[in-house]
């Protein structure tokens, strides 16, 4: 477990002095993968480097499994920091240097043994898929492949931590997907926790349990990642979540919605977490003698299940309908009837 308690620093500047993290409290538990998201110049960077202490508090603690980082002298630090490895937005990759070798680095720096080096090394290019790759130079690899080997780089002195600074900011969509999706098998193979920072929702919303909000410094909202999608509080967490599941639904959409069905009503369905759609949906057009035609929708998929609301049109006898209609509220499905015709 990692505790975070009042950290705070400031910049002091020729001309000024800047409050890049003011007064942050955190609890990030052990296994889970921890999202920190906000805009540029929130502070999320500085936060992050306070954590394995690359950059030094003005005020505050910073404990991992039950150990104060922020009062540890510099030989013990650099023990301890063995154990949080940290990947890059533009990966850091030594470039005169091959994959197995930028790889191998932080063993060499830990001082171990030449074949323990290359055993381990080949573990984590299996690990990370990067099977052929082993005597490329970075040069010779996709921006993918590079972030690749800055994950096995953080992994190869088996940390505890994993510290993730906007690792897929500099990627395509695509690839962005594949790391993504590579960071939670690292997190389900091995057990490591992992810190991700990042300034686009939709990182936090596929990977991430909990998250928290950056702004001027401070943590404005935390919580499940379901519960922060499904009722932000802050300006800044509503616009965070407008980028990944739109704008609220207005009038018009239901408007035009009611214009493009004959018969039947319409329901309006809100999951959040656990029930699936596509197995309610055909469960419920089995299980009674109902059509159920879908709309519209927008569900997304978060570590804690779905996300999103379903418009479904649903057609049959009146009480076989409310029949279904009690059987969809049985679950943890929200059902609101927008339209009865
Ligand atoms: N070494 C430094 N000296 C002075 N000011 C700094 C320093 N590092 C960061 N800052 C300032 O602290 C604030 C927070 O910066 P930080 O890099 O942590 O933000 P960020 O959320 O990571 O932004 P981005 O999304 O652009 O990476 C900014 O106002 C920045 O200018
Ligand atoms: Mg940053």
């Amino acid at each position: 477990m990692i505790k975070i308690k009042q950290l705070s620093k400031i910049f002091e500047t020729d001309d000024q002095s800047v409050q890049a993290v003011d007064d942050i409290n955190l609890t990030i538990e052990s296994g889970e993968i921890f999202g920190v998201i906000g805009y540029s110049g929130a502070g999320k960077s500085t936060f992050i480097r306070l954590i394995n202490r690359l950059e030094e508090p003005t005020n505050g603690m910073v404990i991992v499994d039950g150990q104060e980082i922020t009062n540890l002298n510099k030989d013990d630090l650099r023990v301890t920091r063995q154990e949080m490895g940290m990947v890059f937005q533009h990966f850091n990759l030594l470039w005169s240097r091959t994959v197995s070798e930028n790889i191998a680095f932080p063993l060499e720096i830990a001082g171990i043994s030449k074949p323990e080096r290359k055993k381990r090394v080949s573990e984590l290019i299996e690990l990370v898929g990067l099977t052929g790759k082993e005597d490329a130079y970075p040069s010779q690899l996709s921006g993918g492949q590079k972030q690749r080997v800055g994950i096995a780089r953080a992994l190869a002195n088996q940390p505890k931590v994993l510290l993730c600074d906007e690792a897929t900011s500099a990627l395509d969509p695509e690839t962005t997907d594949a790391i993504l999706s590579l960071l939670v098998d690292i997190n389900e193979k091995l057990g490591i926790t992992i810190i991700l920072i990042t300034h686009e929702m939709h990182v936090i919303q596929k990977i991430c349990h909990n998250v928290a909000v950056m702004e001027d410094g401070r943590v404005i909202e935390q919580g499940t990642v379901l519960d922060v999608f499904s009722n932000p509080q802050q300006p800044v967490t509503k616009k965070f979540v407008e980028q990944v599941m739109g704008k609220p639904d207005d009038e018009i959409t239901v408007e035009s919605l009611i214009q493009t069905i004959s018969s039947g009503q319409i329901l309006k369905l809100q999951f959040i977490g656990e029930t699936a759609s596509h197995a309610l949906i055909s469960k419920v057009a089995k299980t009674f003698d109902v059509e159920v035609n879908i709309l519209q929708g927008n569900i997304k998929q978060t570590q804690a299940g779905p996300y999103g609301s379903l418009y479904i049109q649903i057609i049959g006898d009146d009480k076989v309908m409310k029949q279904a209609i009690d059987f969809i509220r049985s679950t943890t499905v929200k059902v609101e009837v927008i339209h009865h015709d």
